[in-house]
């Protein structure tokens, strides 16, 4: 499969990627159950704890779940995140030096674009797909919408981040050029198993 084709395939997976900020290991895997139970397969572990590449490792054993990395800020970090069993990467920014790294290794990557500028570069480095971030900072749809007007005619998509909740998530995904959202609102406040359970169920995926 080609290296874009392998790209639309972790961002159509789900809808929504929930961006999991993790600190306790032992929470894992049944939160990650709770969302693979709940229609939400496609997982970012951010590497912002200092368990998370273990969490990787865990939540990579769940059935049907698909773990990737996230707050990716360097070629090092990808390499952790590989050896940890991440699937894919995302990163809050884009740098020359990650996207070598990430087509040198052949795993899927989502760099952050905030702007005009980002995104043609990534366009140069020979990407199509991208993070758009913080997404409502930075504009919100209408930002997305300008930024779609000029480069979806060339096929990118975007995985908006950043300030989308439950309310707007959906406004969010009906933009051609969204591929799916990620966001934190369905972990956030250290949230245990069973209220992730409750807060992905209520969203009706299945
Ligand atoms: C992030 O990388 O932190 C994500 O964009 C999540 O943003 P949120 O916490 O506003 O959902």
């Amino acid at each position: 499969m080609s290296y874009i084709k392998r790209l639309d395939a972790v961002m159509d997976r789900s809808p929504i990627m929930p961006v999991l900020v993790v600190e306790d290991v032992a929470t894992a895997r049944p939160i990650a159950e709770a969302l693979v139970a709940g229609g939400i397969s496609t997982l970012e572990v951010t590497l912002r704890t200092p368990a998370a590449l273990e969490v990787i490792s865990e939540m990579s054993k769940v059935e049907g779940a698909l773990v990737g990395a996230g707050t990716v800020l360097n070629p090092k970090q990808m390499d952790q995140a590989m050896k940890a069993g991440a699937k894919f990467m995302v990163s809050p920014g884009i740098t020359p030096a990650l996207v070598k790294e990430a087509l040198d290794r052949d795993v899927p990557y989502l760099p952050g674009t905030a702007n005009a500028s980002d995104i043609m570069m990534g366009l140069d480095l020979g990407l199509r797909r991208f993070k758009f971030f913080p997404a409502m900072t930075n504009g919100g749809i209408p930002a997305l919408k300008g930024l779609s007007a000029v480069f979806g005619s060339l096929g990118v998509r975007f995985c908006p981040t950043g300030g989308i909740t439950e309310a707007t998530y959906k406004d969010w995904l009906a933009l051609p050029t969204v591929a799916c959202v990620g966001g934190s609102w369905l972990t956030a406040g250290n949230a245990s198993a069973e209220e992730v359970a409750k807060r992905t169920k209520a969203l009706g995926l299945r």
